[in-house]
């Protein structure tokens, strides 16, 4: 076979690596960052804490967090090249194939964060990621919003300072609810890692030919863009908004996502691991309900969601395929109503996921791991003879 005599596609049942980072149980719906729930890290935590837990393995003290947040701060610059490459887009390019080349393009303006080898040379790529990434991402929306780019303001909190990025309009005070930050916070903290997913796994064999920190983190970004991974949140919401604009009719929608002919599936839907409620969507949901009443708004799509869930748990095509809303399945409906635009759904996934691809790139450098490169079962043609052209 010159090669192998099994293959695995999508690697469900293979093992690409030990990790000491996430802990998933699928069938329980148990995920746990550095042995800490989620349900207590989403509650107690802030996101610069968990990203350090889930990168260094401790939960920081006082000084290492403050250490660590101006670390981040001295390194929270962008050359101003960087925003004659974001003009040479069009206002309509997606987010995300933005940040995923202006992720790459932070190499050509930091070249010693390229092939990295000892802690402290990580640690200083790991530091200019966390810091220019919100940066990005910020300006990734603001100019597909014809907005001027800036820094915010540095004396502000990593997740508030973001906001602020975002969101300030020139000669207008800045001002923000301290609930959309703590959303917005605990949101990032529940998209922070997830084991061996499609993107983390991306990370993981791009770093492993020691390319550099960014463009590992920006091959993730790509990997994450798809419907069927991050790109879900983004597609939740049309999906959604289509039913709406149908008229409502949950029913009719979960028929075709049943239907083997057609390719509509319903979006948020479905896990490769999980096999009960993604404890993620649990907790999103509750705070679905929270934030929407405590900024005082309605949206009819919460109901058609909460209609299409309840349907889809009654259903037998989907409780027999196990198939549960996911973390994707509610995040929408919360960033809309912090008034961010549905392209940038999943870069806010991305933003969350940044601390998880960063830990498990340090984890897979520092444990030495070889560069990846599976086999493969070849089923092409046999040896043949070449022949001319004159005679084909
Ligand atoms: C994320 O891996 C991670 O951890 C990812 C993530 C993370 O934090 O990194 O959790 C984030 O990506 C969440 C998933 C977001 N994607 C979506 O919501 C897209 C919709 N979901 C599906 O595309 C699907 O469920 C996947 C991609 C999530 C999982 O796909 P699998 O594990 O390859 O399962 P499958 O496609 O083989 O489906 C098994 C069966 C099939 O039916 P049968 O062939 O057995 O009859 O379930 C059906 C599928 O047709 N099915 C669905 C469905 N998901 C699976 N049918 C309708 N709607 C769906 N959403």
């Amino acid at each position: 076979t010159g090669g192998v005599t099994t293959i695995d596609p999508g690697f469900k049942n293979t093992g690409s690596c030990e990790s000491a980072i996430t802990f998933l149980n699928g069938e329980e719906g148990i995920l746990r960052y550095r042995g800490y729930s989620i349900e207590q890290l989403a509650d107690k935590a802030d996101f610069l804490e968990v990203a350090y837990l889930l990168i260094f393995g401790e939960l920081p003290t006082k000084q290492q967090l403050e250490k660590f947040h101006a670390d981040i701060k001295e390194q929270s610059h962008v050359d101003e090249d960087v925003k004659k490459i974001l003009d040479g887009f069009p206002k309509s390019a997606h987010p995300m194939g933005v940040l995923s080349s202006l992720t790459s393009a932070l190499v050509a303006f930091n070249p010693t964060s390229v092939n990295v080898d000892s802690e402290e040379e990580m640690y200083n790529a790991i530091v200019k990621i966390m810091g220019k990434f919100p940066v990005l991402t910020a300006w990734a929306h603001r100019k597909r919003a014809g907005l001027p780019l800036d820094y915010g303001n540095n004396n502000l909190g990593y997740v508030e300072n973001f906001h602020k990025m975002m969101f300030h309009r020139p000669n207008r005070e800045y001002s923000v609810d301290k609930k959309v930050v703590d959303a917005i916070d605990k949101l990032l903290i529940l998209h922070a890692d997830h084991e061996q997913n499609c993107s983390t796994s991306t990370v993981r064999i791009v770093g492993s030919s020691h390319a550099g920190l960014f463009v590992s983190i920006s091959a993730g970004i790509a990997a994450l863009w798809g419907p069927l991974h991050g790109g879900a949140n983004q597609a939740v919401i049309e999906m959604l908004e289509e039913i709406k604009e149908d008229g409502g009719d949950t029913h009719k929608f979960m028929e075709k996502a049943k239907d083997k002919e057609d390719p509509f599936r319903l979006m948020g839907f479905g896990h490769r691991v999980y096999k009960n409620f993604d404890p993620r969507a649990k907790i999103i949901k509750v705070a679905a309900d929270d934030v929407l009443s405590s900024l005082g708004i309605d949206d009819p799509v919460l109901d058609i969601a909460k209609g299409l869930e309840k349907e889809a748990l009654e259903d037998s095509y989907f409780v027999d395929r196990k198939l549960y809303p996911n973390v994707d399945f509610y995040s929408g409906i919360i960033y809309r109503a912090l008034g961010i635009p549905v392209e940038m759904f999943t870069p806010m996934f991305a933003l969350g996921r940044l601390p998880g691809w960063i830990a498990q790139w340090r984890e897979m450098r520092l444990q030495k791991e070889p560069i990846g490169r599976p086999r493969q079962v070849y089923t092409g043609e046999t040896f043949r003879e070449f022949i001319p052209v004159e005679k084909r």
